[in-house]
């Protein structure tokens, strides 16, 4: 079994298995990370295949500081703002790659930008130095499922496939880093709304941010952002201010509609934080009730809502 606790001999060796090219997943603050040594093209690519990941979708590149970071890519004063606010923490900076970072030319897919983040967990944190080389890291899932939170999820979804997979418990956001892109100096745009909401950035900056082209399967504004994606067996409705026969019920805030049916609050509290750490694992064991279909409460719009429901209608997209 390749699930670890994640103690130090297990985090030691783990350092060992990715300085060979192996792959190792492990917990961040947001989800769960496919982790390979983004410096190694054979060990990035077993990324690509694991996941069943399209190759033209670029990876997340973790470093454990500011100085490493600015050895892989170039940080506009813009970006150097964000940094300072944000990291360690769960926002992704897309940055202008430059030309000697010795990094993989598949983690950014083929662009001259790079997808940069300091993770805070301690277990990321202590795999970095114990690797030391940066690492290309998605969300340990099979492509277009919803990214594990547990490190359970990651083996239902990927079995032995990873080397290792470093057991750290339940992460704290359950959603995924914000993404932006900082590679221009005067506007820096949403990529990926995420655990860092949008107007923490925008008091950081001063200024809005910009949203980008509407992104579409065929135009993605960040090429993974596709819009089915996170998809459970189960058919998605949102909005849902009643249930239906044979519906599982993902609720939110209170009263909630009487159902006989399986049922999940995200928080009866109505807190959006509490309801984002909660919502991928909620999927999970909705969708294995083996129920047709998922209704789901409205949810605001506002602070993490916006990730939340980003996940939710990605979720409920028409599959390809
Ligand atoms: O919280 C997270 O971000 C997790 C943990 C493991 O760090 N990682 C994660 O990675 O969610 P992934 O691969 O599932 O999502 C990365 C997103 C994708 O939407 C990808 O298209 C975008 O970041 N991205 C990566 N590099 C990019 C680039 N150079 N330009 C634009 N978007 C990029
Ligand atoms: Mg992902």
């Amino acid at each position: 079994m390749a699930v670890r606790t994640a103690d130090q001999t297990a985090i030691d060796e783990a350092g060992r298995l990715l300085r060979s090219g192996a792959l190792v997943a492990f917990p961040t603050e947001t989800v769960y990370g496919l982790g390979a040594d983004a410096t190694n093209g054979q060990a990035v690519a077993g990324i690509f295949e694991t996941k069943g990941r399209p190759r033209f979708n670029p990876l997340i590149v973790h470093v454990p500081d500011l100085a490493s970071a600015e050895r892989l890519a170039v940080l506009s004063a813009r970006a150097r703002k964000l940094a300072h606010a944000f990291w360690p923490g769960p926002l992704t900076l897309v940055l202008t790659r430059r030309p000697d970072s010795g990094l993989s030319d598949l983690v950014s897919a083929g662009l001259d930008s790079v997808a940069i983040r300091i993770p805070a967990h301690p277990i990321a944190r202590a795999l970095l130095a114990a690797a030391e080389r940066p690492l290309a890291a998605p969300s340990a899932n099979r492509s277009g499922r919803v990214s594990p939170t547990l490190a359970r999820h990651v083996h239902e979804d990927l079995g032995e496939r990873p080397a290792m997979i470093l057991d750290g418990g339940a992460t704290a956001h359950g959603l995924e880093s914000t993404v932006v892109d900082a590679t221009g100096d005067a506007t820096v745009t949403l990529l990926r709304p995420g655990a860092v909401p949008r107007e923490a950035i925008e008091a950081v900056l001063g200024t809005a941010l910009s949203s980008g082209p509407e992104s579409d399967d065929v135009h993605p504004s960040s090429p993974g952002q596709l819009a089915s994606h996170y998809a459970p067996n189960a058919a998605m409705r949102l909005d849902a201010r009643d249930i239906r026969p044979g519906e599982a019920l993902l609720a939110f805030g209170s009263p909630v509609p009487a159902t006989e049916g399986s049922s999940i609050n995200l928080s009866p509290a109505g807190d959006l934080v509490e309801a984002a750490a909660g919502l991928f694992a909620a999927l999970r064991a909705l969708d294995a009730t083996g129920a047709r279909t998922i209704a789901v409460m409205p949810i605001p719009e506002h602070g993490l809502g916006e990730a939340i429901n980003d996940r939710l209608r990605r979720a409920a997209a028409p599959r390809p």
